[in-house]
């Protein structure tokens, strides 16, 4: 399931990428319109086309030099200023430095050029200049104007509330302001996580609407912050379900962001500083803080990685936290976007591992995905001939269901531990005596690291693993399609949406 990634050629100067068309046409637009200039400036044209000095002039300047560090210093600003107008990076301060130093460049050619063509041609050179500062200044004045139509508001399938949680809306948003650390991502492709139903469908409780869900993103950096360093514009990014912590706190800076006191969701957060509640991957952009923005390894295709943002990470961490490796016998519950991701990681990390089902359905999938054993809860005793041999179990059901916990947990060696990454929306009663016959430990797992997400991607482009992906175009539809059936469990293994450029349509 290889997707291609499209080819947009870029170059950046001051670090704003500047597509091809620009870039030709301003290669060619800008000598085109000097000499047009020097036509119609009335100085020396045969000088000035065969290179050679005036008879007037003082000093023996290279007039070449001087004509060509005029013309680079006018292409580059034409450059610069090209990309703070289409790009309108212009609350960058990149932007300005870049013009800048291109204007001096330009000065200084022009300066010289005073000297090889002889002061006859001052006034000209006191106009050229003229107009690149007031470019100049036109552009810092108007720069709101210039901004506005970009990024300011972002478009988005949104849903309404919680009775019609399988209606969604094309809406547009206002994102919170850009910060100095924000990337703004134009998104490819996000999958479609679990957590978005619990949410949109208010089974976990109360929700922001009009809210637009998804937290599995991969799409292209387009715009960064001034204090950005751990993205480049251009770059392929992804982004998860958590969007913010203060990076300051003991669990912080113990790459335990993820359990931060201050942690923001990338959906359905309100953050603190202006109310405007955080908005999903269901949508044309995302703004994000670079700490959880996370660069995807070239070998894995985008909706291969989406759906490791969330799902992926889930597993991972609890995965190594709790010493998935060769020797331990590792028990996955529920085969689903997070349980498959599970099988693949355990079996990557060196683990015998187990899928625990509730049926045979899934049985031939996951020795597909390289499951060393399947026990399906349907049988009877099913249990039995594994009682006290597993030294974890990472749950993954999304309901309780049904569900038999003291089974489950018989399974466990003794100290070992029960965790659960599935957030159902109901409960489960235990007592001590729950984990008596063992000792078993019993916990729950939120997300991961970045240091664990930069890991996770590694090893899934090392060991070339690769996500059971079924792709469903964004849009009402194929939004209703998807969640519609991942809610009534019939999904192998994970939905990404795609065909977001022809959907929203914009740069
Ligand atoms: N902790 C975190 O950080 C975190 C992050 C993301 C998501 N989540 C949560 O993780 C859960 C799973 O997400 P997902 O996207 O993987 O969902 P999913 O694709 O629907 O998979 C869930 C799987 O759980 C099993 N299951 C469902 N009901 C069950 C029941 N009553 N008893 C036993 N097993 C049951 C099913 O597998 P079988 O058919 O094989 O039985 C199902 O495929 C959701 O609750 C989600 O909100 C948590
Ligand atoms: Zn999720
Ligand atoms: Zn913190």
């Amino acid at each position: 399931m290889i997707t291609k990634r499209p080819i947009t050629p870029t170059v950046s100067i001051s670090g704003f990428p500047l597509p091809l068309p620009y870039r030709l046409f301003f290669l060619l637009v800008e000598p085109l319109a000097t000499l047009a200039g020097a036509y119609y400036a009335h100085f020396d044209q045969q000088t000035y086309l065969t290179l050679s000095h005036a008879p007037s002039a003082p000093f023996t300047i290279p007039l070449g030099m001087s004509i060509t560090m005029s013309q680079l210093g006018n292409m580059y600003f034409a450059f610069a200023m090209i990309e703070a107008l289409v790009l309108r990076s212009t609350s960058d301060l990149r932007v300005w430095k870049t013009l800048l130093f291109c204007l001096l460049v330009a000065d200084v050619g022009h300066l010289l050029s005073i000297r090889a063509l002889g002061t006859q041609i001052y006034w000209n050179v006191a106009v050229w200049n003229a107009i690149d500062w007031g470019n100049v200044l036109f552009v810092y004045v108007g720069r709101a104007a210039v901004e506005m139509p970009y990024p300011e508001t972002f478009t988005g399938f949104q849903v309404h509330g919680p009775d019609t949680w399988l209606e969604f809306h094309k809406n547009e948003f206002t994102p919170k302001p850009f910060g100095d650390y924000d990337v703004d991502i134009k998104i490819e492709c996000c999958g479609v996580c679990a957590s978005d139903i619990h949410t949109i469908s208010g089974g976990w409780g109360k929700q922001h609407y009009p809210l637009a869900v998804g937290h599995e993103i991969v799409g292209t950096a387009i715009r960064v912050g001034p204090k950005v360093t751990l993205v480049k514009v251009g770059q392929r990014v992804g982004v998860g379900a958590q969007s913010w912590s203060c990076l300051d706190c003991r669990q912080c800076k113990n790459d335990n962001e993820t359990y931060c006191r201050k942690q923001l969701d990338t959906y359905g957060a309100v953050w603190p500083d202006t109310g405007i509640v955080s908005q999903g991957g269901y949508s044309s952009h995302v703004r994000t803080h670079e700490h959880w923005v996370f660069p995807i390894p070239d070998a894995l295709p985008s909706t291969i990685a989406a759906p490791m943002l969330c799902a992926g990470l889930t597993a991972y961490s609890p995965l190594v936290r709790n010493g998935a490796s060769p020797g331990k016998k590792v028990g996955i519950v529920g085969l689903g976007g997070i349980g498959h991701l599970a099988v693949l990681f355990s079996k990557a990390l060196g683990a015998k591992t187990w899928v625990i089902s509730r049926s045979h359905a899934k049985e031939s999938d996951a020795f597909a995905l390289g499951a060393d054993g399947y026990l399906a809860t349907s049988d009877p005793n099913w249990n039995e001939p594994h009682v006290m041999t597993f030294d974890l179990i990472i749950n993954t059901a999304n309901s309780f269901e049904g569900f038999d916990l003291d089974a489950y947990l018989s399974l466990l060696d003794v100290h070992a531990k029960w965790v659960n990454v599935g957030l159902p929306e109901g409960d489960v009663r235990v007592k001590s005596q729950t984990f008596l016959k063992n000792g078993c430990f019993f916990g729950t797992s939120h997300l991961g690291s970045r240091r664990e997400m930069l890991e996770m991607l590694g090893l899934a482009a090392e060991k070339g693993i690769r996500t059971w992906v079924e792709e469903v175009k964004i849009g009402e539809e194929g939004l209703r399609k998807a969640l519609g059936r991942l809610h009534r469990g019939d999904v192998r293994y994970r939905f990404v949406l795609t065909g977001y450029q022809e959907v929203f349509g914009r740069e």
